[in-house]
This record gives structure tokens, sequence and C-alpha cells, in this order.
């Protein structure tokens, strides 16, 4: 079985389940290369890479951060860093069909963090050797899913509860792993930043690259309001960067957000399955303030059901394709109407065809000028 992730939450989409993917392999489409493209991200293979400054990252997220999202986002261009959604470390290594879901880092490897849980130390070295060939940026440890069946079992969160042995998971992990290693928080049970910060000063000394903190508490789920000025202590107070990550929905967010934190760079989750441009809306911006993106938002639509297609396993189409539309349906007018219509659609051809309905009745929807 594939990694659960909390599911029930509010905004965690209609279901994917806990099933795996098994990806194809295909060449990369080409990259269209949008204004705000950049591509600064540059490793050497074996060698630890820099992070660019105040770099873009793709959050890890179940059944959305797989190779279709990334493909997508990487045409539109200005992503530094795509995690992958999280996999478990045993099932990486047990040779299970589910593996490769876990394991397609393509496009480009190099930009790629690939997220693991692991319950025991052991396994999670087992998984970094298994993929240690595949010329990715980095592996990130998940210490932040607080679903409960994750956290009963001693994975994610629970790991926030025993700083101590997470710091020797780490460390654990350093040995033989020459590529960037971070790890992935949330605030912990509570928000007691003394206890934050002596957990997350015990992954830097252990050998972390750099920490990700969403800063809302492992009840919080998505409820309340980001802690985005402990995303400022924390990257103060450490000596490794910290990447601050929740609510960054549009580039006024992330300007506001870098301005308040100044974190070494933000992740963004559900704001970039809305909009799979808007890192090269934000890297526009950021350089030049009058930028704008023309975005044909019905074209983009068929092209991430193509890269669908074309890279997840058939069985995967539907559940993909599904919880996907449920950020990008946000877009449009009548969301709600659509997002319901797509969610009852019984196969891909039928979701194209709701689609093509939806954007002969209102054409309006069809482009528009992204300018936040
Ligand atoms: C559908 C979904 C799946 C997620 N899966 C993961 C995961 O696999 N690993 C992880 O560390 N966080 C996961 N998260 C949390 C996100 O990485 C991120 O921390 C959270 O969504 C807040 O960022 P955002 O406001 O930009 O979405 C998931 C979130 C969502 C909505």
């Amino acid at each position: 079985m594939g990694p659960p992730y909390d599911f029930a939450s509010p905004d965690g989409g209609p279901g994917a389940g806990n099933d795996q993917l098994v990806y194809t392999e295909a060449p990369p489409l080409v990259n269209a290369g949008a204004p705000g493209y950049n591509a600064r991200t540059v490793q050497t293979p074996g060698k630890r890479p820099a992070l660019p400054p105040q770099a873009l990252l793709l959050a890890p997220m179940v059944a959305l951060s797989h190779r279709a999202l990334r493909e997508l986002i990487l045409d539109f261009g200005g992503l530094d860093l795509a995690f992958t959604e999280m996999a478990s470390a045993s099932a990486a290594v047990s040779n299970s069909p589910y593996e490769e879901c876990y394991l397609d880092v393509g496009p480009e490897p190099s930009r790629v963090v690939m997220q693991f849980y692991t319950v025991k130390a052991e396994r999670l070295g087992d998984a970094l050797a298994h993929v240690a060939d595949k010329g990715i940026y980095g592996a990130d440890i998940n210490f932040g899913c607080s679903a409960p069946q994750i956290i009963r079992a001693g994975g994610g969160a629970a790991w926030m509860r025993k700083p101590t042995e997470a710091a020797a998971l780490l460390a654990q992990a350093r040995q033989g792993w020459t590529a960037s290693l971070s790890a992935k928080l949330r605030l912990g049970e509570t928000d007691d930043y003394q206890a934050l910060l002596d957990f997350s000063q015990g992954l830097a000394e252990a050998g972390a690259d750099f920490l990700t903190l969403h800063p809302r508490t492992d009840s919080e789920k998505f409820r309340r309001k980001g802690r985005w000025d402990l995303v400022g202590r924390l990257a103060r107070d450490l000596s490794i960067p910290v990447m601050g990550n929740g609510d960054v929905l549009r580039y006024a967010d992330w300007e506001a957000r870098t301005r308040e934190a100044s974190p070494g760079g933000i992740m963004i989750g559900r704001g970039a399955a809305q909009r799979p441009w808007i890192f090269a809306l934000i890297r526009g911006r950021a350089a030049n303030p009058d930028f704008c993106l023309e975005v044909n938002r019905e074209a983009t639509a068929y092209q991430f059901l193509d890269l669908v297609e074309a890279r997840l396993h058939p069985d995967f189409h539907l559940t993909r394709a599904k919880r996907f539309f449920y950020y990008y349906a946000d877009n449009f007018s009548f969301a709600h109407h659509l997002k319901w219509k797509l969610e009852n659609a019984p196969d891909l051809p039928a979701m194209r065809s709701i689609l093509a309905e939806y954007f002969q009745e209102v054409p309006a929807d069809r482009l528009s000028r992204e300018m936040d």
C-alpha cells in the first residue's frame, strides 16, 4: 500500500486513496521557457548542490506532486525545486509494483527532492541507497505529516515528539548520502517556539542542509492563519536556510511573506495546483513590477490531462485528474458547478467534454492576464 495522507482534511480534495502509481518512462516535453523561467539550479552529480537565493519550491502533495504536474509547471517556468509526494521508505525498497510511482524523478531529476517518511532509521538508509544514482537534487524527511495513522505508526510528526531520535535518524541518513538532505516540519503539537528551535537545531547539527516549516500545529490541519512570524524567527536563529510554506496563493502573498520572514525560499502547494504558472509569475513580477502572464487556462487544462495520460499509469488517471481539478477549477467563474461535474466524470474523455462544454458556455474564462 502507498503512504496514506489525511484525505479527511477539508482541503484533501476528492479521494485519491492509498493507491499506487506506476509511471511510464517517456521523453520530457519541451520547456516553453516562459518569461519568468529561470534555470539557476545547478547540480554536479555527486556534489552537494547550492540552493538558489529566494528559492521557489513545489510542495510535496500526495496524488498531486507527480511527474505530470511537475512537467506542467516546468513548462511555465520559474520553479527551482520540486518535492515529490511522500513515499514510504520501506515501500520504496520492497520491489512492489508501486515502487515506480515514487521513483520517477523526470523530467528534470536535478530539480527533484524526493520526500520519504519512515518509522525506522534503517529503512530510510535503504531507501536512500536505492535512489542514490538518480541524480536528484536531494532527499527530504517528512516530520510534518499529522495524519493519525502515520503518527500512530511513529512516522511523520511523531518524530517531533522525540527530538533526540529524530536528530539521530537524520545523522544516520546523512552518512553516505552526498546530495542535499532536508526535513519538512510543522510547529509540532503546540506553537512552543523554544521546542521548535531545539528540534531544528538538532537537525541542523545532525547535517540537514535546509528545513521547510509549515507554521501550523499538528492539529490545525489548514485551520487558522499560519504563524509566519515563527518562520522568520527560525530563519534568523538557525545556521541553515529555512523555507517557509503555507497559504501562498498569489504574488502578493509571496511578496509579503518574503518581506515579513526573509526565508531562504518559499514552498507552494495548493496554490501551485490551482495556478501552475504561479512560480513563473512570481519570478517575472519580482524582476519587473509590470510583468504579466497571458495564460490560456483552457489549453492548460487539456495539457494537464495529456500529461496525465502520457506519464501516469492508466489506473490512476482519473483520481489524479480529479484531484488536480479540485484546485484548478477554482480559477473559474462557476467553480463549484465545474468541480461537481468533473468529480462525477467517469473517465478522462468525459472530463475533456465537460471542460469543452464549459468553455463554450463561459468563453471569458478561457484566457486570463495574470498579474498577481
Ligand atoms: C492533497 C495534499 C497532500 C499533501 N501531501 C503531503 C506530503 O506528501 N508530504 C508533506 O510533507 N506534506 C504534504 N501536504 C502538505 C503540503 O506540503 C503543504 O505543507 C501544505 O499544503 C501547506 O502549503 P500550501 O498552503 O501552499 O498548500 C499535503 C497537502 C495537501 C493539500
